[in-house]
């Protein structure tokens, strides 16, 4: 195992990367914000396992997709332990950058100041977007500078950020990018969790509570087969056993997050509070031909929310 090199600047990050450019290797990108975990590193062996030339990965906490109040400051920055994490990866380049080199006209946490920056549209505007009516923008704000600065061929992202996924999808096909975008399966610990950063905000209580996230999902696709109306009736019965669990919605929509199918492929999401910690899941559900009265809802399907 090699150490990846670390880059800290735009003007690093392009010298290393000149060689492959000039060979024409294909570069595939893992963009992070750190605190890497088991989830981070499958997303690297996808990346790995698809090129030859250089895996790139970036680790930035990205301020400008955190509003003020948010968990900007007390999100973990582990640095040493992330290298390791990447080293066994097989990554050939860190590109962890300050602020400053990628926000050079600055970026205060919250609403982006007055340079361009990406709209994500009424898909960044539901959901996430809700509670969240700036993160999109962030995100895709950051994630099209890292294009643009690594230029990759192919950019592995995870499931478990669904809708991220989704809208960076839109981004790369309606701003004609030409980035391969890859949705890795999330990771989850034995009885369900889904792999987060977050998770380590969770004391012992609050990290049994949280497995009701994945619980409700279960029940969705469990219920699926007999339609929306059954499957979300059995994902909030299973929702009304838990305990200290502050949901914010829960919603099966169709797989490109627009109103779900009358029957056939869906996904079905969760958001909820635990404790201070907001929390996020999602899995692929299969419904049947509905049985019972039509759907009902707002943005793409039967909605739960507080
Ligand atoms: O998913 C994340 O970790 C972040 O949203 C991303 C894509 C690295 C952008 O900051």
């Amino acid at each position: 195992m090699t150490a990846p090199v670390l880059a800290s600047t735009r003007a690093e990050l392009a010298d290393l990367l000149a060689p492959a450019r000039r060979s024409g290797e294909q570069i595939a990108f893992v963009p992070t914000m750190g605190a890497l975990h088991a989830g981070h590193a499958s997303l690297m062996a996808t990346a790995r396992a698809r090129t030859t030339g250089p895996v790139v990965v970036s680790i930035f906490v990205n301020p400008t997709q955190f509003a003020p109040g948010e968990d900007l400051d007390r999100y973990p920055r582990t640095l040493a332990d992330d290298l390791l994490i990447c080293e066994k990866e097989g990554v050939d380049i860190v590109f962890a950058p300050a602020v400053e080199e990628v926000y050079p006209g600055g970026a205060g946490a919250g609403p982006l100041d007055d340079s361009v920056t990406i709209d994500p549209g009424q898909l960044g505007r539901v959901l996430e977007g809700v509670s969240r009516p700036t993160h999109f923008a962030g995100v895709l704000t950051v994630v099209a500078k890292l294009f643009g600065l690594i230029r990759p061929d192919l950019a592995v992202f995870g499931q478990k950020d669904y809708q991220q996924l989704a809208l960076i999808r839109r981004m790369v096909s309606d701003l004609c990018l030409g980035v391969e975008v890859i949705g890795a399966e999330t990771v989850r610990e034995p009885d369900g969790l889904a792999l987060s950063s977050r998770n380590r905000f969770l004391d012992a209580e609050q990290r049994l509570q949280a497995l009701a996230l994945h619980d409700t999902l279960q029940a969705a696709r469990q219920a699926a087969p007999w339609g929306l109306e059954v499957a979300m009736d059995s994902a909030r019965a299973e929702l009304r056993s838990a305990h200290g669990v502050d949901l914010d919605y829960l919603v099966i929509t169709g797989p490109d997050l627009g109103p779900p199918p009358e029957a056939g492929e869906a996904r079905v999401l969760i958001a909820a509070r635990v404790g201070t910690t907001r929390l996020i899941d999602n899995l692929p559900v299969t419904l049947g031909t509905s049985v019972g009265k039509a759907s009902t809802g707002t943005s793409g399907g039967d909605l739960t929310d507080k």
